[in-house]
């Protein structure tokens, strides 16, 4: 674990409760994220997924632990970690191509003018955004147009992580559904590193290469970590014909239903999160294969 790309060390976290003592909100977690992988992070309102992320962005500092990039501990805010929240931090006084210009022109100091304008236009062509749209400022826009600028912007900054904290959750089904479509499609194109949490299942199964799973909290864990073993490309359409799909999911409703009391007690203090590997179709075939060839062989 301590070789990933970005490793979460016995990270902890603690608050004030309000009534003179503490309450932990979780404690010791570890995970690792590999480079280009994209990892989304499931769990109940409150467990604490929102505070993991500010602490990767480095806008919230643990109570204990590390979190390493490239080997190196990360501290503070940093061009490197790009960060997309659900209410679209956009400049109000800018118009959608500025918001993005301006990161851009400030991650890459040495382009001129022509260039960060070519790269930034590229980016927002890719979430659906073009034309005279561009021009407009935020106030202009519909909510589904702002967070394609949000994430227009954080992936035209090409950051060596994107941290998204629920970037769709304040948008409509269809809306949603065309934008998870574009952000996979800056992704694949792009090979980044993506952490994102979601409260949204299919969206999960649909965009992760990776769940983590997290306990409710106080005292919440990151209990499992369940791979996507849906091919790639997927699209929405299709991807419920998958045999794995319902597997996969009905683990994780199962998992969020069940809360989280029996996990922890299964933990034994080692807070990093079991890995859940579903293949229906695999492990049909490995049940199909009678051990019969072996036993030919031994009589030959
Ligand atoms: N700055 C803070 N001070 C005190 N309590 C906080 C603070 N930030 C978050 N919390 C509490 O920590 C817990 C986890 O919050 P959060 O990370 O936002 O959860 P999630 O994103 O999973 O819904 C909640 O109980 C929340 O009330
Ligand atoms: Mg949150």
């Amino acid at each position: 674990m301590g070789s990933s790309f970005l490793s979460i060390e016995k990270l902890s976290q603690r608050y004030p409760d309000g009534k003179g003592g503490e309450f932990t909100v979780f404690e010791d977690a570890s995970f690792g994220i590999e480079k280009g992988e994209f990892v989304c992070i499931l769990g109940h309102s409150g467990c604490g997924k929102s505070t993991i992320m500010n602490i990767l962005a480095g806008l919230a500092e643990p109570s204990s632990g590390v979190v390493k990039m490239d080997g190196f501990a990360v501290s503070g805010p940093s061009l490197d970690r790009g960060v997309v929240f659900q209410n679209y931090s956009l400049l109000p006084w800018l118009s959608a191509l500025k918001n993005v210009t301006f990161g851009v022109a400030a991650r890459f100091p040495d382009w001129d003018k022509a260039k960060v304008i070519e790269h930034s236009t590229a980016f927002l062509a890719k979430v659906g955004l073009k034309g005279d749209t561009i021009h407009r400022k935020p106030s202009q826009l519909s909510g589904g147009m702002r967070q394609r600028v949000s994430i227009a912007r954080a992936f035209a900054n090409e950051p060596k992580l994107l941290l998204l904290d629920e970037p769709f959750g304040a948008l409509d089904a269809l809306t949603r559904g065309t934008i998870q479509d574009e952000l996979i499609k800056v992704w694949s194109d792009t090979d980044q590193t993506v952490f994102m949490i979601t409260h949204d299942i299919d969206e999960a199964i649909l965009l992760a290469d990776r769940i983590l799973l997290m306990t409710n909290g106080p005292m919440a864990r990151v209990a499992e970590s369940v791979e996507i073993t849906i091919p790639r490309p997927r699209n929405r359409a299709e991807i419920v014909e998958h045999p794995n799909y319902y597997a996969i999911r009905n683990h994780l409703v199962q998992f969020l239903s069940r809360g989280s009391t029996e996990v922890v007690a299964s933990s034994e203090g080692a807070n990093s999160p079991t890995t859940v590997r579903i293949d229906v179709e695999s492990d049909a075939q490995a049940e199909a294969e009678p051990p019969a060839p072996r036993l030919l062989a031994v009589e030959g």
